[in-house]
């Protein structure tokens, strides 16, 4: 993980093409940062597409410019000169920089806060463009990194608590509530999250305390109980044989229960190395025949809605 604390790393897809872009873009090539892009200049489109597929993971700006790119993305996130399609794609590349950085930052209260703003971004996104919902799913990585995995389980989240009524302000517990609702695995080994491979037994012992480790580090900061319990609840089962507590159907935090879900079908349809990912129709189907007990059944119901009739 490449941590220079003078660079910020973005994704190139986040910048807009053919626009003066305010501030300077570097290139990490052979161990350095090279000068790329010049404060006032743009980028085309067709150099964009180049490097998207060369070097995606490669762009930095300076660390001190960090407020000025989330001014330009947020610029451009409300003009109406861009596109819903561009919007949703430029939300979702700015996003996963300060998602990855929430989760590597010693600093979580600063993490916390940071991830308000993000929350609201993809909120007032989805209040404005009736299609944006659509326009997130589909950009979904289905590539499984923590990162790209708690984005998509949060726009997920999102959506469904949308369907199934939420105020704006439960919104952004929810949004906030699912994005953290891994960050006990910072606690668990690297070796074990990034394993290619099923885990062996002890293994599997050590990822399933992430709900415990998460409960812990959460405790240490000014957060409400809901985002708490999408933590520390999010692998319980209406059965009552999930983990870490053994919870029942409604014993479950409600927002909770929408990061179960959420949270399984973004597994079953994310590739890793040992599985092939499903389909959305797959994976809902898998859902409803084989997991059905363990979710709240109207939500069941409530993600078609999300992923096929928005
Ligand atoms: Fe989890
Ligand atoms: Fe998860």
């Amino acid at each position: 993980m490449y941590m220079n604390e003078d660079y910020f790393r973005i994704r190139i897809n986040s910048i807009h093409p053919a626009q003066p872009v305010p501030f300077d873009i570097y290139i990490y090539i052979n161990g350095k940062y090279i000068h790329y892009l010049r404060d006032g200049d743009s980028i085309t489109k067709e150099k964009l597409k180049k490097f998207e597929s060369k070097a995606p993971e490669s762009f930095f700006i300076l660390y001190e410019h960090k407020g000025k790119y989330k001014d330009y993305v947020h610029d451009l996130i409300e003009s109406d000169k861009v596109s819903p399609q561009e919007k949703a794609l430029i939300l979702r590349e700015s996003s996963i920089a300060l998602v990855e950085e929430l989760f590597e930052s010693p600093n979580v209260e600063k993490a916390l806060n940071d991830s308000k703003v993000i929350i609201s971004d993809f909120i007032n996104f989805m209040g404005e463009e009736p299609e944006g919902m659509a326009d997130l799913i589909g950009l979904s990585s289905h590539d499984f990194y923590t990162y790209n995995h708690s984005l998509d389980v949060s726009i997920y989240a999102l959506g469904l608590g949308q369907v199934v009524g939420y105020s704006k302000e439960d919104l952004k517990v929810l949004g906030e509530g699912s994005l953290f609702h891994d960050i006990g695995k910072r606690n668990v080994s690297a070796d074990i999250i990034c394993k290619a491979g099923p885990l062996d037994e002890n293994e599997w012992a050590e990822m399933q305390k992430h709900p415990e480790f998460g409960l812990a580090i959460l405790n240490q900061y000014d957060v409400s109980d809901a985002i708490k319990a999408c933590c520390f609840e999010h692998h319980e089962s209406f059965t009552g044989n999930g983990y870490p507590q053994k919870l029942h159907a409604d014993e479950i935090h409600p927002m909770a229960r929408i990061v179960a879900i959420t949270d399984t079908y973004d597994a079953l349809t994310t590739k890793r190395t040992y599985n092939q990912p499903m389909s959305p129709e797959k994976a809902l189907k898998f859902i409803k025949n084989k997991l059905i007990s363990r979710f709240d059944p109207d939500l069941v119901n409530a993600m078609y809605s999300v992923l096929f009739q928005l």
